[in-house]
Protein backbone atom coordinates (compact mmCIF):
# COMPACT_ATOMS: atom_id res chain seq x y z
CA UNK A 1 0.00 0.00 0.00
CA UNK A 2 1.43 3.46 -0.40
CA UNK A 3 1.55 5.70 2.96
CA UNK A 4 2.50 8.52 4.33
CA UNK A 5 3.66 9.44 7.74
CA UNK A 6 4.05 13.03 8.81
CA UNK A 7 6.30 13.82 11.36
CA UNK A 8 9.49 11.43 11.19
CA UNK A 9 10.66 11.58 14.94
CA UNK A 10 11.11 8.71 17.28
CA UNK A 11 7.19 7.10 16.36
CA UNK A 12 7.27 8.85 12.92
CA UNK A 13 10.85 7.59 11.56
CA UNK A 14 10.12 3.79 13.11
CA UNK A 15 6.55 3.37 12.19
CA UNK A 16 7.85 4.27 8.78
CA UNK A 17 10.57 1.92 8.21
CA UNK A 18 8.75 -0.84 9.65
CA UNK A 19 6.11 -0.48 7.27
CA UNK A 20 8.45 -0.35 4.44
CA UNK A 21 10.43 -3.30 5.84
CA UNK A 22 6.75 -5.39 5.15
CA UNK A 23 6.22 -4.07 2.19
CA UNK A 24 4.37 -0.71 1.60
CA UNK A 25 5.68 2.05 -0.07
CA UNK A 26 6.21 4.93 2.22
CA UNK A 27 6.92 8.55 1.97
CA UNK A 28 8.06 9.97 5.27
CA UNK A 29 7.50 13.95 5.64
CA UNK A 30 9.23 16.61 8.10
CA UNK A 31 9.54 19.94 8.21
CA UNK A 32 13.08 20.14 9.17
CA UNK A 33 15.01 20.35 6.00
CA UNK A 34 18.16 19.33 7.59
CA UNK A 35 16.78 16.11 9.03
CA UNK A 36 15.66 15.43 5.99
CA UNK A 37 18.99 16.02 4.47
CA UNK A 38 20.29 13.47 6.77
CA UNK A 39 17.52 10.87 6.41
CA UNK A 40 18.56 11.27 2.18
CA UNK A 41 21.79 10.48 3.43
CA UNK A 42 20.92 7.04 4.79
CA UNK A 43 21.66 8.37 8.25
CA UNK A 44 19.24 8.82 11.09
CA UNK A 45 19.42 11.71 13.87
CA UNK A 46 18.46 9.11 16.65
CA UNK A 47 19.96 6.35 18.40
CA UNK A 48 17.43 2.95 18.04
CA UNK A 49 18.61 -0.55 17.60
CA UNK A 50 18.27 -2.05 14.32
CA UNK A 51 16.56 1.23 12.85
CA UNK A 52 19.81 2.42 10.44
CA UNK A 53 20.13 -0.67 8.98
CA UNK A 54 16.37 -1.06 8.47
CA UNK A 55 16.22 2.59 6.77
CA UNK A 56 19.11 2.07 4.70
CA UNK A 57 17.81 -1.20 3.44
CA UNK A 58 14.33 0.21 2.60
CA UNK A 59 15.85 3.48 1.11
CA UNK A 60 17.68 1.40 -1.21
CA UNK A 61 15.00 -0.88 -2.07
CA UNK A 62 13.01 2.16 -2.94
CA UNK A 63 10.28 1.55 -0.50
CA UNK A 64 11.09 4.66 2.05
CA UNK A 65 11.38 8.18 0.39
CA UNK A 66 11.41 11.40 2.42
CA UNK A 67 10.56 14.91 1.63
CA UNK A 68 9.66 18.04 3.63
CA UNK A 69 6.17 18.70 1.48
CA UNK A 70 2.68 17.53 3.20
CA UNK A 71 1.03 18.50 -0.11
CA UNK A 72 3.60 15.69 -1.80
CA UNK A 73 2.98 13.58 1.04
CA UNK A 74 -0.68 13.84 0.75
CA UNK A 75 -0.85 12.90 -2.83
CA UNK A 76 0.96 9.81 -2.17
CA UNK A 77 -0.29 8.15 1.00
CA UNK A 78 -3.92 6.38 0.51
CA UNK A 79 -3.52 6.35 4.41
CA UNK A 80 -2.16 9.12 5.93
CA UNK A 81 -0.55 8.98 9.49
CA UNK A 82 -0.14 11.56 11.75
CA UNK A 83 2.93 11.70 13.79
CA UNK A 84 3.74 15.10 14.85
CA UNK A 85 5.19 16.22 19.04
CA UNK A 86 2.14 16.68 21.28
CA UNK A 87 4.24 18.66 23.72
CA UNK A 88 3.12 19.66 27.04
CA UNK A 89 1.13 23.00 28.21
CA UNK A 90 2.49 24.51 31.39
CA UNK A 91 -0.43 23.02 33.38
CA UNK A 92 0.21 19.15 31.96
CA UNK A 93 -2.82 19.38 29.57
CA UNK A 94 -1.11 18.83 25.92
CA UNK A 95 -0.35 21.37 22.85
CA UNK A 96 -1.91 20.28 19.94
CA UNK A 97 -1.13 22.96 17.68
CA UNK A 98 1.07 20.70 15.87
CA UNK A 99 -1.61 18.35 15.06
CA UNK A 100 -4.01 21.12 14.06
CA UNK A 101 -1.57 22.48 11.55
CA UNK A 102 -0.91 19.50 10.26
CA UNK A 103 -4.75 18.91 9.41
CA UNK A 104 -5.10 22.47 8.41
CA UNK A 105 -1.88 21.06 6.17
CA UNK A 106 -3.31 18.05 4.60
CA UNK A 107 -7.35 19.54 4.40
CA UNK A 108 -6.42 21.37 0.95
CA UNK A 109 -4.20 18.55 -0.54
CA UNK A 110 -6.72 15.79 -0.25
CA UNK A 111 -7.03 14.85 -3.99
CA UNK A 112 -8.88 11.54 -3.59
CA UNK A 113 -10.19 9.68 -0.56
CA UNK A 114 -7.82 9.62 2.47
CA UNK A 115 -8.05 7.50 5.76
CA UNK A 116 -5.68 10.40 8.34
CA UNK A 117 -4.72 8.31 10.86
CA UNK A 118 -3.56 10.07 14.05
CA UNK A 119 -0.75 8.60 15.69
CA UNK A 120 0.88 10.82 17.98
CA UNK A 121 -0.54 10.51 21.54
CA UNK A 122 -3.68 12.51 22.26
CA UNK A 123 -6.16 13.36 24.80
CA UNK A 124 -9.61 11.83 24.16
CA UNK A 125 -11.91 13.52 21.17
CA UNK A 126 -9.03 14.68 19.19
CA UNK A 127 -9.69 12.98 16.33
CA UNK A 128 -13.31 15.20 16.13
CA UNK A 129 -11.53 18.04 16.33
CA UNK A 130 -8.84 17.07 13.82
CA UNK A 131 -12.10 15.86 11.66
CA UNK A 132 -13.83 19.27 12.15
CA UNK A 133 -10.26 20.79 10.84
CA UNK A 134 -9.98 19.11 7.71
CA UNK A 135 -13.56 19.74 7.23
CA UNK A 136 -13.69 23.57 7.83
CA UNK A 137 -10.50 23.89 5.29
CA UNK A 138 -11.64 21.49 2.86
CA UNK A 139 -15.29 21.41 2.81
CA UNK A 140 -15.25 18.58 -0.58
CA UNK A 141 -12.59 16.59 1.14
CA UNK A 142 -13.19 12.73 1.13
CA UNK A 143 -12.28 11.30 4.24
CA UNK A 144 -12.21 9.20 7.50
CA UNK A 145 -10.30 10.45 10.83
CA UNK A 146 -8.99 7.22 12.29
CA UNK A 147 -7.02 6.81 15.99
CA UNK A 148 -4.15 4.01 16.04
CA UNK A 149 -2.27 4.54 19.38
CA UNK A 150 1.09 3.47 19.18
CA UNK A 151 2.85 1.52 21.93
CA UNK A 152 6.86 1.16 20.62
CA UNK A 153 9.18 1.54 23.35
CA UNK A 154 12.42 3.71 23.13
CA UNK A 155 15.35 1.10 22.88
CA UNK A 156 12.81 -2.00 21.64
CA UNK A 157 11.10 0.20 19.08
CA UNK A 158 11.59 -1.89 16.16
CA UNK A 159 10.96 -4.90 17.62
CA UNK A 160 7.82 -3.70 19.41
CA UNK A 161 6.75 -2.61 15.97
CA UNK A 162 7.54 -5.52 14.36
CA UNK A 163 6.43 -8.20 16.64
CA UNK A 164 3.42 -5.99 18.56
CA UNK A 165 1.26 -7.41 21.68
CA UNK A 166 -1.34 -6.02 20.44
CA UNK A 167 -2.58 -3.24 17.24
CA UNK A 168 -5.74 -1.02 18.27
CA UNK A 169 -7.19 1.64 15.76
CA UNK A 170 -10.70 3.54 16.34
CA UNK A 171 -12.70 3.95 13.25
CA UNK A 172 -16.20 5.37 12.84
CA UNK A 173 -16.31 4.46 9.09
CA UNK A 174 -16.14 0.57 7.86
CA UNK A 175 -14.31 1.91 4.81
CA UNK A 176 -11.61 3.12 6.61
CA UNK A 177 -11.12 0.43 8.97
CA UNK A 178 -11.19 -1.88 5.45
CA UNK A 179 -8.01 0.20 4.54
CA UNK A 180 -6.41 -0.21 8.02
CA UNK A 181 -6.98 -3.67 8.39
CA UNK A 182 -5.03 -4.07 5.30
CA UNK A 183 -2.17 -1.92 6.51
CA UNK A 184 -1.65 -4.20 8.72
CA UNK A 185 -1.85 -7.51 7.19
CA UNK A 186 1.36 -8.11 7.34
CA UNK A 187 2.03 -7.93 11.30
CA UNK A 188 0.93 -10.94 13.25
CA UNK A 189 -0.57 -9.43 16.03
CA UNK A 190 -4.34 -9.89 17.72
CA UNK A 191 -6.46 -7.08 16.41
CA UNK A 192 -9.07 -4.62 18.68
CA UNK A 193 -11.11 -2.30 16.39
CA UNK A 194 -12.61 0.29 18.52
CA UNK A 195 -14.46 3.67 18.34
CA UNK A 196 -12.09 6.99 17.98
CA UNK A 197 -13.06 7.67 21.54
CA UNK A 198 -11.54 4.61 23.31
CA UNK A 199 -9.07 4.31 20.78
CA UNK A 200 -7.80 7.69 22.06
CA UNK A 201 -8.41 6.83 26.00
CA UNK A 202 -6.68 3.60 25.41
CA UNK A 203 -3.34 4.87 24.80
CA UNK A 204 -3.62 7.02 27.60
CA UNK A 205 -5.02 4.64 30.06
CA UNK A 206 -2.60 2.28 29.26
CA UNK A 207 0.79 4.23 29.83
CA UNK A 208 -0.72 5.51 33.22
CA UNK A 209 -1.32 1.98 34.74
CA UNK A 210 2.11 1.00 33.63
CA UNK A 211 3.26 4.21 35.59
CA UNK A 212 0.50 3.11 38.39
CA UNK A 213 2.42 -0.30 38.72
CA UNK A 214 5.90 1.29 38.90
CA UNK A 215 4.93 4.52 41.47
CA UNK A 216 3.06 1.26 43.42
CA UNK A 217 6.71 -0.76 43.62
CA UNK A 218 8.41 2.31 44.44
CA UNK A 219 6.22 3.07 47.08
CA UNK A 220 6.47 -0.48 48.27
CA UNK A 221 10.25 -0.15 48.20
CA UNK A 222 10.14 2.58 50.91
CA UNK A 223 8.13 0.82 53.48
CA UNK A 224 11.29 -2.26 52.42
CA UNK A 225 14.01 0.36 53.23
CA UNK A 226 11.49 0.81 56.87
CA UNK A 227 11.03 -2.83 57.54
CA UNK A 228 14.31 -4.49 56.71
CA UNK A 229 12.71 -6.53 53.75
CA UNK A 230 13.80 -6.70 49.74
CA UNK A 231 11.59 -5.54 47.29
CA UNK A 232 13.04 -7.72 44.43
CA UNK A 233 11.67 -10.88 46.54
CA UNK A 234 8.35 -9.02 47.01
CA UNK A 235 8.41 -7.50 43.20
CA UNK A 236 8.85 -11.66 42.26
CA UNK A 237 6.08 -12.75 44.82
CA UNK A 238 3.54 -10.62 43.60
CA UNK A 239 4.38 -10.78 39.98
CA UNK A 240 4.22 -14.74 40.04
CA UNK A 241 0.50 -13.97 40.37
CA UNK A 242 -0.36 -13.85 36.55
CA UNK A 243 -3.13 -11.65 37.56
CA UNK A 244 -0.53 -9.14 38.39
CA UNK A 245 2.87 -10.17 36.32
CA UNK A 246 6.34 -9.19 36.72
CA UNK A 247 6.85 -6.82 34.58
CA UNK A 248 7.10 -2.73 35.06
CA UNK A 249 7.39 -3.87 39.14
CA UNK A 250 10.81 -2.86 38.85
CA UNK A 251 11.82 -0.85 41.97
CA UNK A 252 14.85 2.18 40.87
CA UNK A 253 14.53 5.97 40.59
CA UNK A 254 11.30 6.09 39.15
CA UNK A 255 10.14 6.88 35.51
CA UNK A 256 10.96 9.44 33.04
CA UNK A 257 10.81 9.97 29.39
CA UNK A 258 9.31 11.62 26.68
CA UNK A 259 6.06 9.45 27.49
CA UNK A 260 5.13 8.40 31.43
CA UNK A 261 5.66 12.08 32.38
CA UNK A 262 3.90 13.83 29.75
CA UNK A 263 1.03 11.59 29.21
CA UNK A 264 0.00 11.24 32.90
CA UNK A 265 0.16 15.15 33.39
CA UNK A 266 -2.26 15.16 29.98
CA UNK A 267 -4.68 12.40 31.13
CA UNK A 268 -4.98 14.05 34.56
CA UNK A 269 -5.67 17.27 32.66
CA UNK A 270 -8.41 15.83 30.03
CA UNK A 271 -9.84 14.03 33.45
CA UNK A 272 -10.10 17.07 34.99
CA UNK A 273 -11.57 18.82 31.76
CA UNK A 274 -14.10 16.51 31.50
CA UNK A 275 -15.38 16.95 34.74
CA UNK A 276 -13.78 13.49 36.19
CA UNK A 277 -10.66 14.41 38.43
CA UNK A 278 -7.79 11.86 38.51
CA UNK A 279 -6.70 11.84 41.79
CA UNK A 280 -4.98 7.86 41.73
CA UNK A 281 -2.87 9.53 39.27
CA UNK A 282 -1.70 12.81 41.13
CA UNK A 283 -0.96 10.47 43.79
CA UNK A 284 1.26 8.12 41.13
CA UNK A 285 3.18 11.49 40.27
CA UNK A 286 4.08 12.36 43.68
CA UNK A 287 5.41 8.64 44.34
CA UNK A 288 7.63 9.19 41.54
CA UNK A 289 8.47 12.90 42.72
CA UNK A 290 9.65 11.57 46.05
CA UNK A 291 11.44 8.55 45.06
CA UNK A 292 14.00 10.53 43.85
CA UNK A 293 14.05 12.91 46.54
CA UNK A 294 14.55 9.87 49.12
CA UNK A 295 17.57 8.04 47.28
CA UNK A 296 19.13 12.10 47.06
CA UNK A 297 18.69 12.22 50.57
CA UNK A 298 20.43 8.85 51.42
CA UNK A 299 23.17 9.58 49.30
CA UNK A 300 23.17 12.91 51.92
CA UNK A 301 23.11 10.92 54.73
CA UNK A 302 26.22 9.34 53.84
CA UNK A 303 28.05 12.12 52.88
CA UNK A 304 26.87 14.46 55.54
CA UNK A 305 27.00 17.29 53.11
CA UNK A 306 27.16 17.41 49.10
CA UNK A 307 29.03 20.31 48.70
CA UNK A 308 32.32 19.71 47.26
CA UNK A 309 32.00 15.73 46.95
CA UNK A 310 33.25 14.17 43.77
CA UNK A 311 30.58 12.22 43.07
CA UNK A 312 30.48 9.44 39.83
CA UNK A 313 27.02 8.78 37.57
CA UNK A 314 26.81 6.08 35.55
CA UNK A 315 23.77 6.42 33.22
CA UNK A 316 22.32 9.80 31.66
CA UNK A 317 19.36 8.48 29.47
CA UNK A 318 16.04 7.44 30.51
CA UNK A 319 16.24 3.85 30.11
CA UNK A 320 19.24 2.11 28.25
CA UNK A 321 19.35 1.06 24.88
CA UNK A 322 18.57 4.98 24.30
CA UNK A 323 20.25 8.28 23.48
CA UNK A 324 17.00 10.19 25.16
CA UNK A 325 17.54 12.35 27.67
CA UNK A 326 14.38 13.92 27.50
CA UNK A 327 13.14 13.83 31.40
CA UNK A 328 15.66 12.09 32.13
CA UNK A 329 15.30 11.09 35.94
CA UNK A 330 19.47 10.40 35.95
CA UNK A 331 19.43 14.24 34.59
CA UNK A 332 17.20 15.63 37.50
CA UNK A 333 19.45 13.48 39.97
CA UNK A 334 22.38 15.29 38.74
CA UNK A 335 20.94 18.43 38.47
CA UNK A 336 20.17 18.11 42.45
CA UNK A 337 23.92 16.53 43.02
CA UNK A 338 25.06 20.21 41.13
CA UNK A 339 22.55 22.26 42.85
CA UNK A 340 23.78 21.30 46.35
CA UNK A 341 27.46 21.33 45.06
CA UNK A 342 28.81 18.03 44.42
CA UNK A 343 30.99 17.78 41.44
CA UNK A 344 29.78 15.51 39.36
CA UNK A 345 31.28 13.24 37.02
CA UNK A 346 28.87 11.25 34.39
CA UNK A 347 29.07 8.54 31.55
CA UNK A 348 26.91 7.18 29.61
CA UNK A 349 27.18 5.07 26.56
CA UNK A 350 24.90 6.51 24.01
CA UNK A 351 23.65 10.14 25.67
CA UNK A 352 27.22 11.92 25.95
CA UNK A 353 27.01 14.05 22.78
CA UNK A 354 22.79 14.78 23.65
CA UNK A 355 24.51 15.82 27.41
CA UNK A 356 26.63 18.43 25.54
CA UNK A 357 24.02 20.27 24.44
CA UNK A 358 22.34 20.27 27.60
CA UNK A 359 22.91 23.34 30.30
CA UNK A 360 23.82 20.93 33.14
CA UNK A 361 26.45 19.26 30.83
CA UNK A 362 28.70 22.46 30.86
CA UNK A 363 28.29 22.23 34.66
CA UNK A 364 29.52 18.37 35.34
CA UNK A 365 32.51 17.08 33.97
CA UNK A 366 32.04 13.89 31.38
CA UNK A 367 34.14 11.06 31.37
CA UNK A 368 35.24 8.58 28.94
CA UNK A 369 34.14 5.45 30.50
CA UNK A 370 32.79 4.43 33.37
CA UNK A 371 35.75 3.87 35.27
CA UNK A 372 37.28 6.69 34.85
CA UNK A 373 34.16 8.86 36.15
CA UNK A 374 34.32 6.14 39.32
CA UNK A 375 38.11 7.41 39.72
CA UNK A 376 38.80 9.45 42.67
CA UNK A 377 34.85 9.27 43.33
CA UNK A 378 33.47 9.73 47.24
CA UNK A 379 30.31 8.18 45.79
CA UNK A 380 29.21 6.07 42.46
CA UNK A 381 25.75 6.30 41.63
CA UNK A 382 24.44 4.19 38.73
CA UNK A 383 21.05 6.24 37.37
CA UNK A 384 20.40 4.09 34.50
CA UNK A 385 20.57 0.60 34.38
CA UNK A 386 22.85 -0.34 31.07
CA UNK A 387 23.72 -4.21 31.24
CA UNK A 388 27.39 -2.92 30.39
CA UNK A 389 27.46 -1.78 33.84
CA UNK A 390 27.40 -4.98 35.76
CA UNK A 391 29.78 -6.50 33.69
CA UNK A 392 33.25 -4.35 35.12
CA UNK A 393 36.12 -5.12 37.20
CA UNK A 394 34.06 -3.95 40.05
CA UNK A 395 37.57 -4.34 42.74
CA UNK A 396 39.10 -2.20 40.20
CA UNK A 397 36.69 0.22 40.02
CA UNK A 398 36.37 0.21 44.16
CA UNK A 399 40.67 0.63 44.16
CA UNK A 400 40.25 3.74 41.97
CA UNK A 401 37.57 5.28 44.39
CA UNK A 402 38.20 7.24 47.53
CA UNK A 403 35.66 6.20 49.14
CA UNK A 404 33.45 2.69 48.00
CA UNK A 405 29.96 4.09 48.59
CA UNK A 406 28.20 2.77 46.22
CA UNK A 407 24.26 4.10 45.15
CA UNK A 408 22.36 1.91 42.91
CA UNK A 409 19.26 3.81 41.98
CA UNK A 410 18.26 0.86 39.52
CA UNK A 411 18.86 -2.91 41.51
CA UNK A 412 21.09 -3.72 38.88
CA UNK A 413 23.80 -5.34 40.77
CA UNK A 414 24.02 -7.90 43.64
CA UNK A 415 24.71 -6.29 46.46
CA UNK A 416 26.27 -9.41 48.76
CA UNK A 417 28.86 -9.52 45.21
CA UNK A 418 29.10 -5.95 45.61
CA UNK A 419 29.68 -6.15 49.86
CA UNK A 420 31.85 -8.74 49.37
CA UNK A 421 33.98 -6.58 46.62
CA UNK A 422 34.06 -3.84 49.59
CA UNK A 423 31.63 -1.44 48.23
CA UNK A 424 29.04 0.00 51.22
CA UNK A 425 25.67 -0.99 48.79
CA UNK A 426 22.83 1.11 48.83
CA UNK A 427 19.99 -0.53 46.45
CA UNK A 428 16.65 0.34 46.21
CA UNK A 429 14.08 -0.86 48.59
CA UNK A 430 16.69 -3.80 49.85
CA UNK A 431 16.57 -3.28 53.45
CA UNK A 432 19.55 -1.67 55.46
C1 LIG B 1 6.41 3.87 27.10
C2 LIG B 1 5.51 2.63 27.01
O1 LIG B 1 6.15 1.52 27.65
C3 LIG B 1 5.20 2.27 25.56
O2 LIG B 1 4.29 1.18 25.51
C4 LIG B 1 4.58 3.48 24.87
O3 LIG B 1 4.31 3.23 23.51
C5 LIG B 1 5.55 4.66 24.97
O4 LIG B 1 5.80 4.94 26.36
C6 LIG B 1 4.92 5.86 24.32
O5 LIG B 1 3.93 6.38 24.84
O6 LIG B 1 5.33 6.25 23.23
P1 LIG B 1 9.04 4.32 26.84
O7 LIG B 1 8.75 5.65 27.45
O8 LIG B 1 9.87 4.25 25.62
O9 LIG B 1 7.67 3.54 26.51
O10 LIG B 1 9.83 3.46 27.93
P2 LIG B 1 9.44 2.42 29.09
O11 LIG B 1 10.20 1.19 28.86
O12 LIG B 1 7.99 2.29 29.27
O13 LIG B 1 10.07 3.14 30.38
C7 LIG B 1 9.56 4.38 30.86
C8 LIG B 1 10.22 4.74 32.17
O14 LIG B 1 9.80 3.86 33.20
C9 LIG B 1 11.75 4.67 32.15
O15 LIG B 1 12.28 5.79 32.82
C10 LIG B 1 12.06 3.40 32.90
O16 LIG B 1 13.31 3.43 33.54
C11 LIG B 1 10.93 3.36 33.92
N1 LIG B 1 10.60 2.02 34.42
C12 LIG B 1 10.10 1.08 33.60
C13 LIG B 1 10.78 1.73 35.77
O17 LIG B 1 11.24 2.58 36.56
N2 LIG B 1 10.45 0.48 36.22
C14 LIG B 1 9.94 -0.48 35.41
O18 LIG B 1 9.64 -1.58 35.92
C15 LIG B 1 9.77 -0.18 34.07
Amino acid sequence: MKLTIIGSGYVGLTTGACFAEVGHEVKCVDNDAEKIKTLLRGEIPIYEPGLADLVKQNVAAGRLTFTTSTPEGVEHGDVVFIAVPTPPNPDGSVDLKYIEKVAREIAPAINSYKVIVDKSTVPVKTGEKVTETIQRYAPEAEFDVVSNPEFLREGSAVADLMKPDRIVFGSNSDRASALMKKVYEPFVAPLLVTDINSAELIKHAANSFLALKISYINAISAICEASNADVELVAEGIGMDSRIGRSFLNAGLGYGGSCFPKDLAAFIAISDQLGVPFDLLKEVQKINQRQLERFVDRIRESLWVLDEKKIAVWGLAFKPNTDDLRCSVAIELVEKLVAEGARVTAYDPKGMERMRDLPIGSQIELAESPEAAARGAEALVIATEWPEFSHLDFPAVKESMQSPLLFDGRNLLDPETMRKYGFEYHGIGRGV
